[in-house]
């Protein structure tokens, strides 16, 4: 299993935060984001990481996380030139993954707790595609799974206006090496993006994707809010650890 941190983007909602720095670079508590989906990956058992981000940042990420040596892992790198979207990550991957499985987390995207459900998900993971969903207070943000009355998920709609359920698609993807193919074959949406949702969809449309509840603490870092929350969750779990 490989692994994908997809750590670019435009970053425009947290400016002025972001206007001279990565999102992925700002301090959750007492590290640097990044350093949480990194450890998720790492617990997670995968050794061969590729951190994808933009022109500009890309060094800083080199600067601070290396080759790897550091975590006892490997870290390789490669440029997004611009932000078309989270499924052009396995476009530009595509080399790295060659026949592979893959994992892939945002950047942004904070899992805490329930390590030891991704290990299982990750090491256990065969074909198709596997993605985790949540329960939250603003679909309106995510990509929102749509339930049938047995239970099962029928499609995932991104940012919906009027979601059909609460369950939000968490940004930790795993996927066998098919998803380059997917992700060749969409279109870009409205907004101008390859999007994740419509590779996940045409891994539904397959009967080949696993929706799991993600049990954890997980948040998305997208907003002043939440990136003041998820340092709040952090200072709590190191102060309780003292
Ligand atoms: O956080 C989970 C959500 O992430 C999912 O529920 C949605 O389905 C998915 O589309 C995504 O939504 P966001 O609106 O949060 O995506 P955002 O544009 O914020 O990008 C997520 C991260 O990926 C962020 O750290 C920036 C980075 N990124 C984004 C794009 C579009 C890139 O590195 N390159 C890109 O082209």
């Amino acid at each position: 299993m490989k692994g994908i941190i997809l750590a670019g983007g435009a970053g425009t909602r947290l400016h002025p935060l972001t206007k001279v720095t990565s999102k992925q670079l700002l301090p959750v508590y007492d590290r640097p984001m990044i350093y949480y989906p990194l450890e998720t990956l790492i617990n997670a058992g995968i050794k061969e990481i590729l951190i994808i981000s933009d022109p500009v940042n890309i060094d800083n990420f080199i600067k601070l996380l290396g080759d790897g040596k550091d975590f006892d892992i490997t870290i390789t790198y490669k440029v997004q030139e611009k932000p078309e979207g989270l499924a052009q990550a396995f476009i530009i991957a595509e080399d790295f993954i060659g026949n592979d499985n893959v994992t892939m987390i945002l950047g942004d995207n904070i899992f805490i707790g329930q390590d030891d459900v991704l290990k299982k998900a990750v090491t256990s993971f065969k074909t198709g595609g596997k993605i985790f969903v949540k329960q939250v207070p603003d679909p309106q943000r995510f990509g929102i799974a749509e339930f049938d009355s047995g239970g099962q998920v029928i499609s995932i709609e991104e940012k919906p206006e009027s979601p059909k359920s609460d369950f939000a698609v968490t940004g930790l993807y795993i996927y066998d090496s098919s998803v380059v193919k997917r992700a060749k074959a969409i279109q870009p949406s409205a907004r101008g993006e390859l999007e994740i949702t419509d590779v996940n969809n045409l891994y539904l449309a397959d009967k080949q994707l696993d929706v799991v509840r993600y049990e954890g603490f997980w948040l998305d870092t997208g907003t002043f809010d939440t990136l003041l929350e998820a340092a709040n969750k952090v200072a709590e779990l190191r102060k309780n650890k003292i």
